[in-house]
């Protein structure tokens, strides 16, 4: 059984992120997506609440084979936890590769884990986290980039914010 990783902030999972993940599955047996801490970012959304719309996405999505969980500290110490012999992140463009390499780099050298690079679909390639929670603070439409379900709960905590 092949397992693979896949991880995030996800500070909320979008369409995106759903993307990648199907893609994922198609290559593996059992999907791992990791909530991770990166202490380069202020998040919107708690782990617990991150995790939360990562599994109501993927619940709506129908995919199984899936699991959410959290990924406190190292990300290759998780993998060894969970079994998996590969990272799969996705990749929208070069700025995401500039991005990707230096930490698919350094874990391989730390762990030996390989990561491996989907190219996301084409017409998702706008939506990232961060923007789709910029549109949305300033009133406009996130329909199509997140489910319904996280669509509500980030208009929530803007509004509490
Ligand atoms: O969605 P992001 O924020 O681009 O994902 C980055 C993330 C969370 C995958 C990365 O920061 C990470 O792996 N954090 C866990 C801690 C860790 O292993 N750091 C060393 C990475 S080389």
């Amino acid at each position: 059984m092949r397992t693979v990783v896949c991880p995030g902030s996800f500070d909320p999972f979008t369409y995106g992120h759903l993307d990648v993940v199907r893609r994922a599955r198609s290559l593996s047996d059992r999907v791992v997506v990791a909530v991770a801490h990166n202490a380069a970012k202020k998040t919107l959304f708690t782990v617990a609440e991150r995790i939360e719309l990562a599994r109501v996405t993927l619940d709506n999505a129908g995919l199984d084979g899936i699991e959410v969980h959290e990924a406190p500290g190292l990300l290759t110490e998780f993998c060894a936890q969970v079994g998996a012999e590969h990272i799969i992140k996705g990749l929208r463009n070069g700025a995401d590769l500039d991005g990707e390499l230096p930490m698919a780099l350094m874990n391989r050298a730390i762990s030996g884990v390989e990561t491996m690079f989907v190219l996301g679909e084409p017409q998702l390639s706008h939506i990232a986290s961060s923007l789709v929670k910029d549109v949305a603070r300033h009133g406009g439409e996130i329909h199509g980039m997140v489910d319904p379900k996280v669509a509500e709960e980030i208009q929530r905590a803007l509004a509490v914010q």
